[in-house]
């Protein structure tokens, strides 16, 4: 299946690295679309060798990235943010989901006031109109009056507010563990098999 993944500029970049990595490994397509302030995140948490104004190099680098890890790449697509005439722009090509995560305070009040403004904006609001599934992973705290009826907004138009808010309760010992935490949720949520997040049992 074809998947857009949207990675902003809020911190958990890893999350974001990780879904793209988890969905590739299970064969589906991965269009990725990374805001300036995403690539440069990746730059400041996770040592991405990305820049703000170089799609080419990025592109390259994120495609030296997963080969490194083993990850098969021929089905990752990463996009122009600003090239707004994109095939994934327009509501007739068949995207199962779009996952954003992190997804910045700043793309989800843009997200909730139907902007638009780039072509991650723009899936977003294909997703909503549409009636497919969009997944929204905030990370911000605390959370302000406006970030929480903007989180409230983008919930009524049926986005699924899922925030990066690991649980501790199946003892992680790793970061891996924690991140996984995260992105086993995601994948429930697309109602996609998994094996990265136990299901609880019961005590
Ligand atoms: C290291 C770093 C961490 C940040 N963490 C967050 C965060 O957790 N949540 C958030 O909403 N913005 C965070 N920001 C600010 C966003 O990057 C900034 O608002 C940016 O304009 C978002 O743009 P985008 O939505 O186009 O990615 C962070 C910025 C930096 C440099």
């Amino acid at each position: 299946m074809r998947y857009v993944v949207g990675i902003t500029g809020a911190s958990g970049t890893i999350y974001g690295q990780r879904l793209v990595e988890v969905l590739l490994l299970a064969n589906h397509r991965v269009d990725l679309i990374v805001t300036d302030a995403g690539f440069e995140v990746g730059r400041l948490e996770l040592g991405w060798e990305t820049s703000k104004d170089n799609l080419e190099s990025n592109i390259e680098f994120l495609n030296r990235f997963y080969a490194s890890r083993g990850v098969p790449t021929e089905n990752l697509r990463v996009y122009d943010l600003f090239n707004i005439a994109s095939d994934i722009a327009s509501g007739s090509v068949n995207v199962e989901a779009m996952i954003v995560v992190p997804c910045s305070m700043g793309t989800l009040a843009s997200i909730a006031t139907g902007q638009s403004g780039n072509l991650l904006e723009r899936v977003a609001d294909v997703m909503l109109k549409e009636k497919r599934q969009l997944v929204l992973v905030p990370r911000e705290t605390p959370f302000s009056t406006i970030h929480l009826r903007n989180l409230l907004t983008v919930a009524e138009a049926g986005a699924h507010v899922l925030p990066a808010m690991p649980g501790f309760y199946h003892r992680p010992e790793t970061l891996e563990d924690v991140v996984d935490f995260v992105v086993g949720k995601i994948l429930n949520t697309l109602n996609l098999p998994q094996d990265i997040l136990q299901q609880w049992m019961g005590d």
